[in-house]
């Protein structure tokens, strides 16, 4: 699944599975099971849940659904598709914006990745065993703030992801991914299982589901929606270049639904999982990056078969999160190709070796550099706050206009309409929904959330 091919030959994906796992693997990753939790906790827990569920459903599906519909018809990266849908026009400004993105949001996802590594590194060597709650949070601040061992494995995740990127998507990874995925799904619902035993879970339960919105600010409104953009990989043309690949038999609206509600319920099932945790083990909830690897240990301790539970779930987390990385750099990777003619091999190399510098400061901010800051933040949470709560739904914006205003609803239907019948009810929502209902709520989310109101 290169994209460095001419559109006459393109690839396109052979089956409808096949275009479900690789939308689904870019989807599911280290956003589900490790931010979803973190910043719920932060936020303050179920009004947050809610308030991210219903921008998943407001903005992310008919956002999802643009992507897709952008990619399919242009059959190109996200700069050769704005280019080719509306040639001679500022549009394919969005693409820069989108390769910013990337690279900002490979930076800080390559740190988390490495922790999962050496998590299965800990797991091996039964580093939890006998640890208490405290004692394994000081474990993972004492890891995070080692000026070498994260970057180290830190770089070991980028080089496999370049690896992968070269090599070539379609043979490799999706073929294991349809295969771990679900397996990750199971051991998760294991984990739920366990976790909702804990004595005193329900207090986690009801942080989690039981909402109380006098907790929402404003800037949890905001990070509610940028993580709405950041789990569904929306935003940055990622599913633009998946959609460029997608049959013309797909039905799009199918594909988008189905890769939405697996997503939303990865996430929810996650939270199930660390929540009651979090409260049985007397665990901070609003801890942060670390939540979920300080929580998980103390779940696998208190269960038969947590040992081999805890080395099978951080490999399927690493495994998560490079179907979703590798998704990350092929937006880098076809700039530099498409738009800068620089052959794929090379290109690939020079975009991982420009994200592992920046990279390699991310990692450096938890411990070592952790003192400066910007706003009141770290290298790692800046960049991870600027793209997913800025450049993601500023992207979001653009594409909703474009399909809104620009294509307008004849393109909308004609390009819905080939692998699937939608009532003209479904499309006219669709298009309302475009046009008005999903930038106007982007903006005063952002303009609230940046403090203008
Ligand atoms: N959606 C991925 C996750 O939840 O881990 C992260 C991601 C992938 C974000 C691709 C953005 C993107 F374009």
């Amino acid at each position: 699944m290169k994209s460095d091919k001419s559109p006459q030959v393109r690839d396109v994906f052979s089956s409808k599975m096949g275009v479900i796992a690789a939308a689904a693997g870019s989807a599911v990753g280290l956003g589900n099971i490790w931010k979803f939790p973190y910043i719920t906790g932060v936020y303050g827990g179920a009004a947050f849940l809610f308030v991210y569920l219903g921008f998943i459903a407001l903005i992310g599906l008919p956002i999802m659904l643009s992507e897709f519909m952008i990619g399919r018809k242009s059959r190109s990266n996200v700069f050769g598709a704005f280019k080719n849908l509306a040639p001679n026009s500022p549009w394919r400004l969005v693409g820069i914006l989108g390769v910013a993105a990337a690279i900002m949001i490979f930076s800080f996802y390559g740190v988390v990745a490495g922790w999962s590594i050496d998590y299965i590194v800990k797991s091996v060597t039964d580093s939890f065993a006998t640890k208490s709650p405290d004692e394994l949070g000081s474990m993972f601040t004492h890891f995070i703030e080692n000026p070498w061992l994260p970057i180290f494995y830190q770089l070991l995740f980028m080089v496999m992801t370049m690896a992968i990127v070269i090599i070539g998507v379609k043979d490799g990874i999706e073929k294991y991914a349809k295969i771990l995925m679900p397996i990750l799904v199971l051991i998760i619902i294991v984990l739920d299982i366990r976790s909702v035993t804990l004595e005193g879970a329900s207090e986690g339960l009801n942080f989690l589901f039981r909402p109380d919105f006098s907790k929402l600010t404003a800037d949890g409104v905001l990070s509610a929606l940028g993580h709405a953009f950041f789990s569904l990989s929306l935003g940055m043309g990622t599913l633009i270049t998946y959609g460029s690949y997608i049959g013309n038999n797909n039905n799009l609206a199918k594909t988008a639904l189905q890769v939405t509600i697996a997503d939303t319920l990865i996430a929810i099932l996650a939270g199930i999982a660390i929540f009651p945790a979090v409260f049985a083990f007397g665990i901070e909830p609003s801890s942060g990056p670390g939540l979920v690897f300080i929580t998980l240990p103390n779940v696998f301790q208190q269960m038969p078969g947590g040992f081999f539970f805890s080395i099978l779930f951080f490999i399927l987390l690493t495994v998560a999160a490079l179907t979703s990385s590798i998704s990350i750099l092929e937006v880098v990777v076809a700039y530099f190709g498409e738009e800068l003619k620089i052959k794929r091999k090379p290109a690939t190399i020079l975009a991982t070796v420009m994200i592992a510098i920046v990279g390699v400061f991310c990692s450096l901010s938890m411990g070592l550099l952790k003192e400066y800051t910007l706003f009141g933040l770290n290298l790692f949470d800046l960049l991870d706050w600027i793209s997913a709560n800025m450049l993601l739904p500023l992207g979001g914006l653009f594409i909703s206009l474009f399909i809104g205003w620009f294509w307008g609803r004849k393109k909308v239907e004609e390009e819905l309409a080939k692998g699937a019948k939608l009532t003209h009810a479904l499309i006219s929502t669709l298009i309302f929904v475009l046009k008005f209902i999903a930038p106007a709520a982007i903006a005063i989310v952002f303009l609230n959330g940046l403090g203008f109101f």
